[in-house]
Order: C-alpha cells, then structure tokens, then sequence
C-alpha cells in the first residue's frame, strides 16, 4: 500500500474557508456547479434550446427512423444507455468474439444500411443494430468538458462539418454531435452526408414519432416544421448541418446536474448525508483517494488517466488520438455525478455496479502497464467498501432520476407500442441455425422506408417475404416450416431471390416499402414472414417467426 495516503485522516482537521473539511482531506468545494461555460458565437435562447431538444429527441434523424440521441442518453439513467446493461447491447471487443471477459456493454445503435433502406450484413451483428465499441457517457453536464469522449477526440473547436471552416472555439459539444448522425453505427446509414441530413431534417414533422411531448416542447414544435422553428431559433430561414449543430449543443448546455444529497451536505445541511454515507466521504477524500481525480464541483478534473480497466492493446484510448505513448489506456475522468443511475461502468462497461467498481479500486485496478501511480490497492474493510458505495448514491439529482424539467423528454417510438411484435417461433434451416426476422422500424403511415430483413438463414438459398394483411395467430405447416400467414387474396409474396452470403447461417436480405399515407389504413395489421427454401431434418423449408406491424 502506497505511503501517499493521508495517515490516520480523522486526526486532520481543516477549516479551510466556511466549509469545514472534517475527517481530513482537502478542502471541500461549494455546493452546486459552476455557471456553464457558453462560446460567445452560441448564446443560449428558450427558442434555440426547445429546437436542440426537439433535434436531441427526434428518432427520425436517424437512417432507420429508430435512434435519437436520447436514445442512448436516457436522462432517467443518468445520461448513459439503460440498454447497456441488456443482452444484445454487447460488442464482442478486441478478440472479435461474443462471451469472452474483452466484451463490450456499449450502445445498440443501426442496422448496417444503405440510402435506398436496403440492410447489409456485418460481421458480429448480422442485421441486428450494432453495437458502440464503448459504453456512452453522459450528456448531463457535458458541457462543462473542454474536449468530448472517452478518448477526447471532439473539441474543442467546432468545425462546420460542411464548409470545413470553424464556427466556433469552445465548441466541444457541437463538435461532438456532428459525428452520431452520420456515423453508420449509431445513426446513419452508409455515407450519409450531413448535407442530405440537414434536407431530410427541412422536410420532418418535428417529434412525429414521438409521444408524451413535454407541454413547453410541445407548444413550441405544434403545427410547426423543422424549417419554421429554425427560423424561429435563428431569426433567418435556413436548415443546416452546422445550425442542427448550435441548437443541440445549446440545449445540452441547459442539462446542468448541480442538486443532489451532497450539495446539501455541502450547503449545511448534515442530515443530508447518513452516517455510512459520512463515512464513505472520509474514505472518498481520504484513504480512498478518489478525489485527487474525481474532487472538486463537478466530481472530475476532466484529465485523461489510465487506471486499468483492460489491457491498453484492447483501446488505446487517448493515445491513439495524441499518439504519444504515454496516453495509451488513457479515458476522461468522468463526472460521478448521478453516477448511481448510471451502470454499468467504466468506458467498456466491465463493472456491473458500483460495488464493483469500489472492489475494483480497492484491489488496485486490474492491469497495470502505464497504470496511473495514484491508483494503488486501498485495503479498505467491506464495511469500509460499503460505505463509500453509499456516499456515491448521494451524487443523484433527483430531477435527473425522475425526469423532470429540464431534464424532461418525450417518450420514443422505441419505448412504445408501435414496435412490431415477435410472433411464433422459427423453423431451423440447415446446420440448425435459425433465420431471424428483423422488423424495427415504425409502421407508421407515410413511412418512405420501412424495411423488413431477415439473417442466419441459408445463403444462396432463394427467399420469400410473406405479407398477410389479416392477423393469423395460430401457425400451420407447409414443408416443414411453421407459417403464420393463410394462404388468401389478403396474401402477398414478395420472391427476393437468393439470399446473399454463402452457407448455412449466413444468408441475409432485406426489402423496403413505402407505406402509404392512407388514413384508412390506420389500424390495419400485417403478420410478415420469411420463408426460404433450404431445410432441415427432412424439411423442404425454413422460416423465421413472423412480425406483426399495426399500421399507425
Ligand atoms: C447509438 C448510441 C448513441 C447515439 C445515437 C448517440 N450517442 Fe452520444 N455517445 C455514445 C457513445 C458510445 C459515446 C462514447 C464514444 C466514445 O467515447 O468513443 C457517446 C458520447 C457522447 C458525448 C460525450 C460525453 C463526454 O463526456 O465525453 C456526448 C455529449 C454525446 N454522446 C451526445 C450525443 C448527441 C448530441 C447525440 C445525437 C446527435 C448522440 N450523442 C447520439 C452513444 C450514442
Ligand atoms: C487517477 C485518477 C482517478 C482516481 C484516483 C479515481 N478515479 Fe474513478 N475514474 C477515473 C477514470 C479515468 C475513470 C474512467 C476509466 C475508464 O472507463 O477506463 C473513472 C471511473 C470511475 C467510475 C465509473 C464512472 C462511469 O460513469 O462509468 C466510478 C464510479 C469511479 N471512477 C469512482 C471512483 C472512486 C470511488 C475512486 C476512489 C476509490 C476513484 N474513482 C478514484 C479516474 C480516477
């Protein structure tokens, strides 16, 4: 154990200024954080914020019309992805393979796809969304980073992603946000350019596919679109990449987290911490340790440091983007605060709780090549372990934990009841694998693109897309294959030819349609199936489950 510690740290007492640091350590900070920093070319306006808000949560900025921003930066978990923490959100890491200790919790974003709504294969995923080869960090309080990501690489200048030229200094957030949007992972399909986004975004219904519009949200996109509420937010008519930009990042400067139990604490208020939590804040600043990174108003000092999460091979981090040596391994100190609603963590997501991630320092991080000095194994007591597990619950903001204003949102397609549900099961092809239906995009009236794909099936084996306009619920069997559609004029087959890809397993389509702006057909459902004509265990066919779409 490192000799760095404070010794004995109750026996330090310092009055430093009005707040009293008890227990030792350095002085405490105020409570609160301090006023956001704003680059003088993005001035905040209500009208800016509700245009980045509306921006921030809208799904139809995304290729498929089913990923926000939001999507992956859910207020209620801290401002980092609930999905995180599922099956299916997983990027099977370094070695390239799934279930193996380099996996990554990150953040499901796209199906790999083309301008046209057309699904391609990629190598982990198939046609499933793929997966951020890094676990999202929270926008709350971003703006208070001069530089953006784990690894720094957005910011701090801003640079109109059109004209190349910089619009603004301090613009780390806008910088950031330039990348999602066209990036074939998280929200773009396959060459997106922010040119035909900024002409896709002048064309929306704001919030079309959202529900449970906030009212003050709400009020300002109603009977509005995207182009009436630039001008609105800007003064002069014009939808553009780089304005997109200034109305996002001027509304994530407005999602400042500074209210918690221990800005009480910090206030005055003792009781606003429990004795364990008192005790977890000696370790904190004490033996702990943690706020020589983690201290001050923010919880961070926003450096970059390796404290040995994962071999520095896996992800140089900050060193692939400086190229010195010395950065590798290195990610940004995140803020802790709402920390508690935030699992799992760390940059690859490796700790499933807080309680992990205290174990993980008390042994003194896990790799150590490069390993910043100030990382040591603490030899802390599971009583000792526990309580510092609690003070870091009293970094919550509840107006973060609950959703309120300003950090409220609307609910998301995603969320709702509109998703296709699975129906049935499949019918295994050759070598047993199964063909998986995909079926995510909204079946809403006047989609110009909604795509229906299916993988794992057989490649070069021909396929059939089945649409029945009537909802079967019951299966029968034709060659083998469980079907969910009757064979009536309600029926449409679409023969797609032969799936792409070679061999069992690996075979994939995918076709898109328009669905008509027809409000007749509101409520209509369609069971949809793929059928392929390669089987198994003496079956001429094999089939996925089906997809039932309720037009809306
Ligand atoms: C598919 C999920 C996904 C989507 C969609 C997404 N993000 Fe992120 N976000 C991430 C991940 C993952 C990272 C970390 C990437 C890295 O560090 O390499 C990140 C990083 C960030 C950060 C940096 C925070 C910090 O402390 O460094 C901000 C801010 C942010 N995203 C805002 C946005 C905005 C604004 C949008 C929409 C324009 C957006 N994100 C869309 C997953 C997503
Ligand atoms: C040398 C600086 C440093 C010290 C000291 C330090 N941390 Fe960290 N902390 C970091 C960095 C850097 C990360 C992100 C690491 C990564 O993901 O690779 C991090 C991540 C975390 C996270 C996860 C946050 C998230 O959103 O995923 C928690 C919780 C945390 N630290 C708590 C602590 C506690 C508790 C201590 C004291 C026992 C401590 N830290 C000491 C630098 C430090």
């Amino acid at each position: 154990m490192s000799n760095r510690r404070l010794p004995n740290a109750s026996l330090l007492v310092l009055a430093i200024g009005t707040h009293l640091s008890a227990q030792g350590g350095p002085p405490l900070p105020p409570p609160g954080v301090p006023p956001v920093p704003v680059p003088p070319g993005n001035p905040i306006t209500v009208s800016k914020t509700l245009l980045g808000k509306a921006l921030f949560w809208d799904e139809q900025l995304s290729a498929t019309n089913t990923i926000s921003c939001g999507t992956c930066h859910v207020p209620g978990n801290g401002g980092s992805d609930p999905r995180s923490a599922l099956f299916g959100s997983v990027h099977p890491g370094f070695d390239g393979l799934f279930a193996t200790p380099d996996d990554i919790r990150g953040s499901r974003g796209v199906a790999n796809s083309e301008a046209d709504g057309d699904w391609i294969a990629t190598q982990f995923f198939g046609l499933a969304e793929q997966v951020t080869s890094r676990k999202a960090p929270t926008m709350i309080n971003a703006a208070y980073a001069p530089l953006l990501f784990w690894d720094g690489r957005a910011g701090p200048n801003f640079v109109d992603p059109v004209t190349s030229t910089v619009v603004l200094q301090q613009g780390a957030l806008e910088a950031q946000a330039a990348l999602p949007p066209v990036n074939a992972v998280e929200m773009g399909h396959l060459g997106t350019t922010w040119t035909e986004l900024a002409a896709k975004i002048g064309a929306l219904e704001p919030l079309a596919l959202a529900e449970d519009v906030p009212t003050d949200l709400q009020n300002f996109v109603r009977g509005k679109t995207y182009a009436e509420l630039f001008q609105t937010a800007f003064g002069t008519p014009g939808v553009s990449a780089s304005r997109t930009l200034l109305a996002i990042g001027t509304y994530e400067r407005t999602l400042i987290s500074g209210q918690s139990a221990w800005d009480d604490f910090l206030a005055g208020n003792q009781a606003a911490l429990t004795q364990q939590q008192q005790q977890g804040r000696a370790i904190f600043f004490g033996q702990g340790n943690c706020g020589a990174c983690h201290g001050g108003q923010l919880l961070t000092n926003n450096t970059f440091r390796n404290i040995g999460v994962r071999p520095i091979q896996e992800d140089l981090g900050r060193g692939a983007i400086t190229g010195n040596p010395a950065d590798n391994g290195r990610f940004k100190v995140p803020s802790l605060r709402n920390v508690a609603l935030r699992a799992p963590y760390f940059h690859n997501g490796g700790a499933a709780n807080l309680t992990a991630v205290v174990d993980f320092y008390n042994r003194g991080g896990d790799f150590f090549v490069n390993q910043d000095p100030l990382i040591q194994p603490l030899g802390l007591t599971l009583q000792q372990r526990q309580a510092l597990v609690a003070f870091l619950q009293a970094f919550t903001d509840p107006r973060v934990a609950n959703e309120t204003a300003p950090f409220d949102r609307p609910s998301l397609y995603s969320e709702s009841n509109h998703v296709p549900v699975a129906l049935g099961a499949p019918t295994p092809g050759p070598g047993g694998f199964v063909p998986r239906m995909w079926a995510t995009e909204p079946p809403v009236l006047g989609n110009p693109n909604l795509t229906l794909a299916v993988d794992r099936g057989t490649g070069g084996a021909p396929a059939f897309l089945i649409v029945d306009t009537s909802a079967i619920a019951a299966g029968w069997n034709l060659f083998g294959a469980q079907l969910y559609f009757a064979l009536t004029p309600a029926v449409s087959i679409f023969p797609m030819g032969a799936l792409s890809g070679s061999g069992p397993g690996n075979g994939s389509t995918s076709r898109s349609f328009a669905t008509p702006l027809d409000a007749g057909l509101q409520g209509q459902t369609l069971t949809a199936q793929w059928v392929i004509a390669a089987g198994s265990a003496g079956n001429l066919l094999s089939a996925t489950s089906a997809a039932q779409l309720t037009l809306y």
